[in-house]
């Protein structure tokens, strides 16, 4: 149902690779409240991946980026900005990727270099993105930035390896950074730290379809959907959250302020 929260406004989708994917259903859910988008990718996610449908649907078009790289981020930005012929309202961030996870690396025996890599593009790239915005200018006054996190930034889950150090990262990036973007523009930066979802992303680690249905028992409202976390978005892009900024803010159906189930115990 369409509330057009988002109407007029105008922003960046990162990280829709299939339609499992958060970012698939958070672009379809900001094109439903009123906004124009456009989707970006990796090169290789494009080669491998399904955007092209959703481009197709949602009339969205789509400009190829690794994260990883300042200037294909200042491309897409002015890109995006030529587009819509204005600056950005919202961005979401929803790029997930460890190497060592990857290749099944134990965490006592990590390759530190692969490291390197799995926090430039799960973390580092938060910053590069913010950074490009900031020096283009490229966003409009109460705007939003989004990025997608996981509780393992805060506790302890041993399959999840070096990506929660990754979260970590991706979280504090967020608060030292949304103080600058809210000085400069009162535009708002948040994390969203989501329940497990089953995604390509998410499939990759170890004993996921375990963990998923624990987290499902744990959690008094069920582990939080795709399209829940979407719905969630669409709130913290629209202009009645204005004044948040600089929060992790859980959307895990009340998992992490749980010590113990009745449930997991039957
Ligand atoms: N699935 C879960 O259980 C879960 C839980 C909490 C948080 N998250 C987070 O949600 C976000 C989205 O993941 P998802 O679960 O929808 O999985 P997904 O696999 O659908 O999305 C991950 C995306 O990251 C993109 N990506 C990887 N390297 C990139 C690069 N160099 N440049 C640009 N994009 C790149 C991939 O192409 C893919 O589209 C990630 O940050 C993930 O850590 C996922």
């Amino acid at each position: 149902m369409s509330n057009n929260l988002l109407k007029g406004k105008k922003g960046i989708i990162f990280g829709a690779l299939d339609p499992d994917s958060i970012a698939w259903k958070v672009a379809e859910a900001c094109v439903e409240q009123g906004a124009e988008i456009t989707l970006t990718n990796a090169p290789v996610a494009l080669r491998f991946g399904e955007l092209q449908k959703l481009s197709d649907k949602l009339n969205a078009p789509i400009i190829p980026c690794d994260a990883t790289s300042v200037d294909e981020l200042e491309a897409l930005l002015i890109q995006s900005m030529d587009i819509f012929g204005s600056k950005l309202d919202f961005i979401l961030h929803s790029i997930g990727m460890s190497v060592n996870v990857r290749k099944k690396k134990d965490y006592t025996n990590l390759n530190h270099d692969w490291m390197q890599k799995t926090f430039d593009v799960s973390a580092i790239s938060f910053h590069k993105l913010m950074q490009s915005a900031y020096k283009l200018d490229a966003m409009k006054e109460n705007g939003s930035i989004l990025a997608l996190s996981y509780i393992a930034a805060q506790r302890t889950f041993p399959d999840y390896s070096e990506m929660a150090e990754s979260k970590a990262l991706l979280e504090s990036f967020a608060r030292s950074f949304g103080y600058h973007w809210a000085m400069k523009k009162r535009v708002r930066v948040n994390t969203i730290s989501q329940s497990p979802t089953m995604t390509t992303a998410g499939k990759g680690v170890k004993g996921f379809t375990e963990f998923f249905d624990y987290a499902e028992k744990m959690s008094p409202l069920g582990n939080a959907s795709a399209e829940s976390c979407a719905d969630y978005c669409i709130s913290l892009f629209s202009d009645l959250t204005r004044m948040v900024t600089m929060q992790n803010l859980f959307h895990d159906g009340g998992f992490s302020s749980m010590g113990m189930s009745p449930a997991i115990l039957e």
